[in-house]
């Protein structure tokens, strides 16, 4: 379950909590199920998956596809899977670890493992959000945000987009200030 960290230390467990901080920057975060088919839960506990791995899951996630492009007009998904196991984890994760942009929403369901979102507040103070397997998130465009691995080093999330090109990260100049979680 997701877990929101404040700036002064206090640590948010509760889900209507933490929606309610989040809703403030209008993040969306949802509890999805990834339902209970033994083959998608195998697929799951590997560290990685191939083409052919990631169409079975996607097919099993679709009805979740299906309601987004009805109601959001989200066109295109993903399927990601980050693991140690990645020659260029650190490469790819260096683009997202620094605050930044999309033109786009950035939309995010994770279906395995877990990551770390950071967000700046009204007020100027920062937050983190650990956000696990079955949470689907919805930062809106234009939110500076930034991401990492926890110490697990593990995610795999489904992508969705509106566009092809306003997931590009736009930096924005703003100093971390929240103690990390370490990796
Ligand atoms: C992204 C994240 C992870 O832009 O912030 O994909
Ligand atoms: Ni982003």
């Amino acid at each position: 379950m997701a877990v929101l960290r404040l700036e002064n230390g206090q640590q948010l467990t509760d889900l209507s909590d933490i929606r309610e901080q989040l809703a403030i920057l209008g993040i969306q975060l949802q509890h999805w199920p990834v339902g209970s088919n033994p083959k998608v839960s195998a697929l799951l506990a590997q560290a990685s998956l191939s083409e052919d791995e990631k169409v079975t899951v996607l097919a099993s996630l679709e009805h979740y596809f299906e309601k987004l492009q009805a109601d959001s007009g989200y066109h295109s998904r993903d399927l990601i899977a980050l693991h140690s196991g990645i020659p260029n984890l650190e490469e790819l994760l260096a683009k997202f670890s620094s605050p930044h942009t999309h033109a786009d929403d950035e939309v995010r369901y994770i279906i395995e493992g877990e990551g770390i979102f950071g967000f700046v507040k009204p007020d100027g103070s920062q937050v983190e959000l650990t956000i696990q397997a079955e949470e689907y998130i919805n930062v809106p465009a234009n939110t500076p945000h930034w991401f990492y691995l926890t110490p697990q080093r593990q995610i795999k999330a489904v992508r969705y987009f509106s566009g092809t090109e306003g997931w590009v990260p736009e930096y924005v100049d703003i100093p971390i200030r929240i103690q990390a979680i370490a990796a």
